[in-house]
């Protein structure tokens, strides 16, 4: 499954692994999105098809949903599933209380649903994704195609009244166009720098008209666990 990889990748490789020990025979286990959250895929298929484990996946993005099938992984539906054991999932950024950054991948919306409708959430990153505090990675912001740049305009205006560094916003582009989420809608990043009250800026945020949701996971992860190019892993 792994042939020679690269420094990062080994990495992601050993924190999918080490997660997917949390996994327990019959567990609903929601399944994150991104590079990281696709070794946890392949890694727990592996389980499924030889070693007998039976989960129920819970996809948080249409190539989750891909992925985990390819692989073995009988798939259901949130509102099917209804409350979920576990999730496993990556993050751009955590910090020492393991408030996160997500959505590098624009996934967030499901994520953040996923996620909350789990006993428990497992973060598997590398350990460049360890910050002092939250920031330096463009902060995600879903908001809905109709009224798009009214949105992004009172999001600047909230944001620059905060204890943030920068206040600078960008529609996410796939190419000529905006990019898309599973749910229809867009993305702007904010670039920040520093968010000096994540919890703050979090619920800020979700007060503009036309947000859908933001990147800001407080108080929702768990757990940790982090891999290292070297191989090593350590959890939080
Ligand atoms: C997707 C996400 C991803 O978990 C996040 O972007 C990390 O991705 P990767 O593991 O590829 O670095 O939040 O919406």
């Amino acid at each position: 499954m792994t042939g020679e990889l690269s420094p990062i990748d080994k990495a992601k490789f050993v924190a999918a692994k080490r997660a997917v020990e949390f996994v327990e025979d019959g567990m609903r286990v929601g399944l994150g999105t991104g590079s990281t959250a696709a070794w946890m895929v392949r890694c727990l298929g592996e389980l499924v098809r030889e070693h007998g484990l039976r989960v129920t996946g819970i996809p948080t993005s249409t190539r989750t949903a891909e992925l985990a099938r390819n692989v073995g992984i009988k798939v259901v539906s949130l509102d099917e599933a209804k409350w979920l054991d576990l999730t496993i999932d990556g993050a751009d950024e955590f910090d020492g209380d393991l408030n996160l950054i997500k959505g590098g991948g624009g996934a967030l919306l499901q994520e953040k649903i996923v996620a909350t409708a789990s006993d428990q959430m497992v973060v598997i990153a590398d350990a460049a994704k360890g910050v002092d505090t939250l920031g330096a990675f463009p902060l995600p912001v879903e908001v809905i195609p109709f009224g798009w740049q009214t949105s992004k305009a009172l999001i600047e205006e909230m944001v620059a009244s905060l204890d943030v560094m920068g206040s600078q916003t960008a529609l996410r582009m796939n190419g000529d166009t905006p990019y898309i989420t599973d749910e229809g809608n867009y993305i702007i990043d904010l670039h920040l720098k520093r968010i000096g009250n994540a919890r703050q800026l979090a619920m800020v945020l979700n007060q503009v008209p036309g947000v859908v949701e933001n990147g800001l996971f407080i108080d929702i992860c768990d757990r940790v666990v982090i891999g290292y190019g070297d191989g090593r892993v350590e959890t939080r």
